[in-house]
């Protein structure tokens, strides 16, 4: 292999800069030549497409977002969008690709293996944490820090006013980052889409919190939960118990930006460098990921089709510690 392509793709996180730079630094320690690819997999099919060096990603470690820049592409969903990636990708003489992304990316990434001869191996970077065969994907240590900070400074207010506050949090499949962040933040509870959510048990436990003369309650709500999002439920848990003095606080897209954890730079590292490994020794569809401290590969298929175990121990610790 002489020539690798690397890109981000789906929704960036925090994280993403660190495993451009450990790809593109491996590969040229490999005396291997790398493209960068612009705009995710539009950008493959418009072949917008830079060379780099291992001074192109000088200062980008510390970076939030990713500079080759990301996106959901529609195009590539359809064979005629593929294709015209497939012969960009001749064109420029790339024989393998770095993919750096989540499970929409690597659902495409599949399909685009199966359809043509072209190596590649996945990198996990989302912060939703919920690709099967890593325990933490690239930007969620990064997102949970940034949520628990946020509502930190939430609980100040909501003590000082006796309120209760439902706060939002991404999360639109999964409750990864809802849970951890729940126990991080000691809320009162946390709805995720992994559970049905029982809105009179909800309001049984936060009048019960009211009792006990909590002087703030917190709950974290993930945004695909089935009550349908933090609005939503607080009118449902309101209409059943009109006392609370509520607030509705929707984090959004604050949990993607800024400047990646320790955690999470040294688990890109790790992820880009063993990436490039795994297409120099002969190895395509797979994500490379981290399973208990080591670095592991999962078929690409099995990380976007098996279930993630939810991790209950965590949650069984809400009720508990919210007396
Ligand atoms: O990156 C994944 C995610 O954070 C989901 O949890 C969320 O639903 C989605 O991105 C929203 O992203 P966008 O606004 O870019 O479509």
């Amino acid at each position: 292999m002489k020539k690798i392509g690397v890109l981000t793709s789906g929704g960036d996180s925090p994280g993403m800069n660190a495993a451009i730079r450990s790809t593109v630094r491996t590969a040229i320690y490999e005396r291997i030549e790398v493209i960068g690819i612009y705009e995710g997999f539009q950008g493959l099919i418009d072949g917008n497409f830079i060379n780099l060096n291992a001074r192109s990603v000088s200062g980008i470690l510390q970076r939030g977002g990713t500079f080759l820049q990301s996106t959901r592409c529609k195009d590539f969903m359809t064979k005629k969008g593929r294709d015209q990636a497939f012969i960009q990708v001749q064109k420029a003489g790339i024989e393998g690709l770095v993919i750096i992304g989540g499970d929409g990316s690597f659902t495409g990434a599949h399909i685009f293996g199966q359809e043509n001869e072209m190596p590649f191996v996945g990198v996990p970077g989302t912060i939703d944490n919920d690709l099967f065969g890593t325990d933490f994907t690239i930007g969620f240590d990064t997102a949970l820090n940034t949520v628990v900070d946020a509502v930190d400074k939430i609980k100040d207010t909501a003590a000082s006013h006796n309120r209760l506050f439902f706060i939002e949090v991404m999360g639109r499949d999964t409750g990864y980052l809802a849970l951890s962040s729940g126990i991080a933040s000691g809320a009162e509870d946390v709805l995720i889409p992994e559970e049905i959510t029982d809105v009179e048990e909800l309001v049984h436990n936060l009048v019960e919190a009211k009792r006990n003369k909590k002087n703030s309650s917190i709950v974290i709500v993930a945004e695909g939960d089935d009550a349908g999002g933090a609005m939503r439920i607080a009118k449902k848990v309101n209409k059943l118990y009109s006392e609370f003095d509520t607030r509705v606080t929707i984090l959004g897209h604050i949990q993607r930006g800024g400047k990646p954890s320790a955690s999470d730079r040294i688990l890109a590292s790790r992820l880009g460098n063993s990436a490039v490994n795994a297409l120099l020794n002969g190895k395509s569809g797979i994500m490379v990921g981290l399973k208990n401290g080591e670095i592991k590969e999962t078929p690409i298929f099995d990380s976007i089709n098996k279930q993630k175990n939810l991790k209950t121990h965590l949650l069984e610790l809400i009720v508990p510690l919210s007396v």
